[in-house]
């Protein structure tokens, strides 16, 4: 059995898909899902799942190290195997990051390298790319800098704005995270000085790509 624990910020359609393709199947579990706050409609998934919803409020902690410790030590009550994040929208301290090394994976909103950070879409459109998309990377001290597993294309039409693009690239996103998910499980993927790899085969800059 693998233990996951998804953390989330917002709306948690991602979480959703995870949950729907995932959890209770091929020895995974999503043991906890956990929020920076309340109102993130990412634990209201959780508890129709019948899973744990847990709430590590942010709000009045300025200092991150406090917050993280915290955050640690609720993901840690879980034992997990994985932490996934899904739309949680916090900058992570190192300690964090080290302490999960190799078991923490995100999706972001671009085809990395290329625009890390916020605003991806909007940032696309502006620089009239004809191309945009997903990816899901291990987590490193590099923000969205970490080996890419896989990625997903999407295309920008004319006129399309940030909303359209945002959809598109939703649909992709939730098509290939659960399928990561399944990976790692499934013990086929690791991250190796700083490269990512599936069924011990070195991924390139993009990820796994089918051929
Ligand atoms: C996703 O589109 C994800 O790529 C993005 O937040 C959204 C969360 O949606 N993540 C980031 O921007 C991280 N830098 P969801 O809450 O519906 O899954």
């Amino acid at each position: 059995m693998k233990n996951v624990v998804v953390l989330v910020s917002g709306n948690g359609s991602n979480l959703q898909a995870i949950i729907d393709r995932c959890h209770g199947k091929d020895g995974i579990n999503i043991a906890a899902v956990m929020a920076n706050k309340e109102s993130a409609y990412g634990l209201t998934r959780a508890k129709e799942a019948g899973i744990d919803a847990v709430v590590v409020p942010s709000k009045g902690i300025t200092d991150r190290s406090e917050y993280d410790d915290k955050l640690m030590t609720a993901i840690d009550g879980y034992q997990p195997d994985l932490i996934v994040l899904a739309g949680f929208m916090r900058i992570l301290t190192p300690a964090f990051v080290q302490h999960y090394h190799g078991k923490m994976i995100n999706i972001h909103p671009s085809l990395l390298p290329k625009y890390t950070g916020l605003n991806t879409h909007q940032r696309a459109i502006d620089a009239g790319d004809k191309e945009h998309g997903t990816s899901v990377h291990f987590v490193t001290e590099e923000l969205d800098g970490g080996p890419v597993i896989l990625q997903a294309q999407v295309p920008i039409f004319d006129g399309d704005d940030a909303d359209a693009v945002v959809e598109r690239v939703q649909e992709q996103e939730h098509n290939i995270y659960p399928l990561v998910v399944e990976w790692f499980c499934q013990d086929r993927l690791s991250m190796t000085e700083g490269k990512a790899l599936l069924d011990k085969q070195i991924l390139g800059e993009s990820g796994y790509a089918a051929e």
